[in-house]
C-alpha cells in the first residue's frame, strides 16, 4: 500500500457530507496537512477542532466558489505559500430540481459555477503543484454524470461536464505521473440530499436507506493507497 503520511491535500466542499468525511478519513489516515475550503466558518472551525486529536496540520479557508476573483486570491495565496500539494480534491456541489420547461436559468448559471467551473478553474491554478508531487487530483461526480433522469438537466449537465473535464484530464497529465480519480456516489445521506427529497416533495427521507459519506471517503483513501501505477480511474457507489 502506499502511503498518505507526508501528503498535503486541499478539499472543497469539506464543510459538509462527503468532503467532511474525507477530511476526517484522510487525518485518519495521517496526511501531514489539510487544507479544508468552505463558506460556514462554524462548521470548517468544529471540523478543524475534532481533528486535532490527530496527527494532521488542518487549515480552513473561506472561499466563495461562486466567485472567479476570490477563487483565484485563494490559488495564488496557496501557491505562494506552500511548496507542495499532492491530492486536491473536488467535492462541493450544489443541486437544483425543475423540469427544463419550468427551470431557472440563474440555477444553471450556479450548478455551472460551482460544479464545473470551480473545479476547472483550481485545478489548473493548482496543477503545477500537483505536477511536481506526481499526486492525485478527485473530482466527486454523481450518478447523474453518468446518467440523466427527468428533472435532473441541468445538475447532470454539469456533472456531465465534470466526466469530460476529468477524463480529457487524465489522458493530459498520465504522462506527469499523476492520477485522476472520479467517484459516482448514487444517494447518500447528506444535507444536500435531504434537500433533493424536499425538492422531489418526499417525505419519506432515511438516511439509512442511503449511502453514507464515510462510504465514500473509505472508498477515497483506498484508491489513493493504492500503489501509484494502479489509477482507479472510475468509481460507481449506488444504493
Ligand atoms: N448527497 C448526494 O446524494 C450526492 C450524490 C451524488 C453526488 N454528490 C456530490 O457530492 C459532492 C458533495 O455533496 P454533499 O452531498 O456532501 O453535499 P453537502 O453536504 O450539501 O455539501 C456541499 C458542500 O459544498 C460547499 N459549497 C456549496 N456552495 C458553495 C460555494 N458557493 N462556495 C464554496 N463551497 C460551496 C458547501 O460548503 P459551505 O456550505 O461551507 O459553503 C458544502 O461543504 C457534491 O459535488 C455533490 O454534487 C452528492
Amino acid at each position: 500500500m502506499y502511503s498518505l503520511q507526508h501528503q498535503n491535500a486541499v478539499i472543497t466542499g469539506a464543510s459538509s457530507g462527503i468532503g467532511r468525511a474525507i477530511a476526517i478519513d484522510l487525518a485518519k489516515a495521517g496526511v501531514q496537512k489539510l487544507h479544508l475550503l468552505g463558506r460556514n466558518e462554524e462548521r470548517l472551525k468544529t471540523l478543524v477542532a475534532e481533528l486535532q486529536v490527530h496527527n494532521t496540520s488542518c487549515h480552513y479557508n473561506l472561499v466563495n466558489l461562486e466567485d472567479v476573483e476570490t477563487i483565484e486570491t485563494f490559488c495564488n495565496d496557496f501557491t505562494s505559500n506552500n511548496t507542495t500539494l499532492d491530492i486536491l480534491i473536488h467535492s462541493a456541489g450544489v443541486v437544483h430540481l425543475s423540469s427544463l420547461e419550468q427551470s431557472d436559468i440563474q440555477n444553471l448559471d450556479h450548478q455551472y459555477a460551482i460544479n464545473l467551473r470551480a473545479p476547472f478553474l483550481i485545478t489548473q491554478k493548482l496543477l503545477p503543484l500537483v505536477k511536481a508531487s506526481k499526486g492525485d487530483i478527485v473530482f466527486i461526480n454523481s450518478g447523474a454524470g453518468l446518467e440523466a433522469g427527468p428533472t435532473w438537466s441541468q445538475y447532470a449537465a454539469t456533472k456531465h461536464g465534470l466526466k469530460a473535464l476529468a477524463d480529457s484530464l487524465r489522458s493530459e497529465v498520465k504522462k506527469d505521473g499523476i492520477r485522476v480519480i472520479s467517484i459516482y456516489p448514487g444517494r447518500t445521506a447528506t444535507a444536500m440530499q435531504e434537500d433533493v427529497y424536499a425538492m422531489e416533495n418526499r417525505n419519506d427521507y432515511d438516511s439509512t436507506t442511503l449511502v453514507q459519506p464515510e462510504d465514500i471517503a473509505k472508498q477515497l483513501v483506498t484508491s489513493l493507497s493504492m500503489s501509484k501505477a494502479a489509477v482507479v480511474s472510475d468509481v460507481r457507489v449506488r444504493t
